[in-house]
């Protein structure tokens, strides 16, 4: 049976057509990721045919599906081969100029994120002003922010829309770093975390009441200014995400005994948690500037592949980086009985996994022997791979747009998803 879960990543993954594991590193990729859930009735995750997708730049002809022949991604024993940019049939700059810093990039468009986002956390009682403020303290990494302006500013000059961000766009990357922090707070006291961003989490300090109410506090007011937004489209793609994290949340209290349906899953679950909120923010923001529902697919599907890339790579943290450099405990996951990528991969290999991850670990000595099980197996290593072929994904789709140094910094952006070390 070795691999027939993996069969389910060509509906539920990056386009994978293969029926045996080590094969997967060959055959990911044909075709595309995941459409809109407003796309067709498609599910998010499910593939568009190739036939359907039109390049909407055409001087650029970026639409061709990535070519990743055998011989570009052929895995190694050791180490693994990754197509490059060129190979994705992608343009990588609109220039030859070297793609600009995202970061450096968003700057002029984030400089007073954190006080503006305290000015709509205003609330007469201290403490709970105190509480809502404690994460915006600018530790954060910000990456949806800076996703979300970027692609604003991408979407703006596509739309032929000289000049700033319009207020809305901006007031939505506000918006995806409240929802995301409200969420993170929630998760503390789910999880149990008593350390957050390098320092005591806000359960640890206050306790789990009051955290749960600094998060319900923090999203009213991310709704609050969705709403002063005014546009009923944005609202209703906004709340879908609030609708998936709290169902991504849910799904990952719960473990699958197939294995097909476990890795279908994990997939979906990283979805919801994680992918779901850059992918309607992107939307969101492309929302305001166009009226091309082609233009928020892309968006859409930008958000959505660098997301769950994002959520792998955390996943591959869990085992790779030491608590100190993620600010957070590591190895959390097995201990709170979780079997991210690295772990399902690693099943492949050493099916005596597949025991502990149904008792999610909860025997004496479970996490240490799944931790060493999984350093022995190539499981963070394919889980990488996968996290890159989400990263082509969203390079493939964000290259349809008109060439500007915010999309080219998009395209940067997932080299720095997929590198980060915390
Ligand atoms: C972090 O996961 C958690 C999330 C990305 C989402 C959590 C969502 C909820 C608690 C649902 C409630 C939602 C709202 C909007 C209030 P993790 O535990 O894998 O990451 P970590 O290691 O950073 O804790
Ligand atoms: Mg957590």
């Amino acid at each position: 049976m070795a691999g027939s879960w993996w069969m389910c990543c060509r509906r539920f993954g990056a386009g994978f057509a293969t029926s045996r594991l080590p094969d997967t590193l060959r055959c990911f990729g044909r075709r595309s990721a995941c459409s809109s859930a407003s796309s067709a009735g498609r599910p998010p995750w499910s593939s568009a045919p190739a036939s359907e997708r039109r390049p909407l730049f055409p001087a650029q002809s970026h639409s061709r599906a990535p070519d990743l022949g055998a011989s570009v991604i052929r895995r190694h024993p050791g180490s693994l081969l990754y197509p490059t940019l060129q190979t994705c049939g992608c343009r990588a700059t609109h220039s030859d100029a070297k793609p600009r810093d995202p970061f450096t990039l968003a700057q002029k468009d984030l400089a007073s994120l954190y006080d503006d986002i305290k000015k709509e956390l205003f609330v007469a009682t201290a403490e709970l002003q105190y509480l809502c403020d404690y994460y915006f303290d600018g530790r954060g990494k910000a990456i949806r922010p800076i996703i979300v302006v970027l692609m604003a500013r991408a979407m703006n000059i596509h739309s032929n829309r000289a000049g700033d961000l319009l207020p809305g766009q901006r007031v939505i990357a506000m918006i995806s770093e409240m929802i995301h922090t409200a969420s993170l707070v929630h998760d503390d006291v789910i999880d149990g975390s008593d350390e957050r961003r390098g320092k005591k989490s806000i359960n640890e300090v206050w306790g789990e009441r009051k955290a749960i109410l600094a998060g319900d506090f923090i999203l009213s007011a991310a709704t609050k200014a969705l709403a002063r937004i005014g546009n009923s489209a944005v609202v209703k793609v906004v709340s879908q995400v609030i609708e998936d994290l709290v169902r991504g949340e849910f799904m990952q209290l719960g473990s699958k005994e197939n294995e097909n349906e476990r890795f279908k899953h994990y997939l979906e679950k990283t979805y919801k948690k994680t992918a779901s909120l850059m992918a309607h923010s992107c939307k969101a923001v492309s929302i305001l500037v166009s009226s091309d529902p082609e233009v928020h697919e892309i968006a859409y599907q930008y958000g959505k592949n660098v997301g769950i890339a994002f959520q792998l790579v955390d996943d591959v943290l869990d085992f790779t980086s030491g608590a100190e450099q993620l600010g957070k405990p590591a190895a959390a996951d097995l201990k709170l009985g979780l079997a991210t990528g690295p772990v399902l991969f690693a099943c492949q290999q050493f099916p005596e996994l597949h025991a502990l991850i149904m008792r999610r670990f909860s025997s004496k000595g479970d996490v240490d022997l799944a931790w060493q099980y999984v350093l022995q197996s190539d499981g963070v290593q394919q889980t990488t791979y996968l996290a890159r072929r989400y990263c082509e994904e969203a390079i493939r789709q964000i290259s349809r747009l008109r060439p500007s140094p915010e999309r080219d910094a998009l395209i940067r952006l997932t080299e720095i998803v997929l590198n980060r070390d915390k």
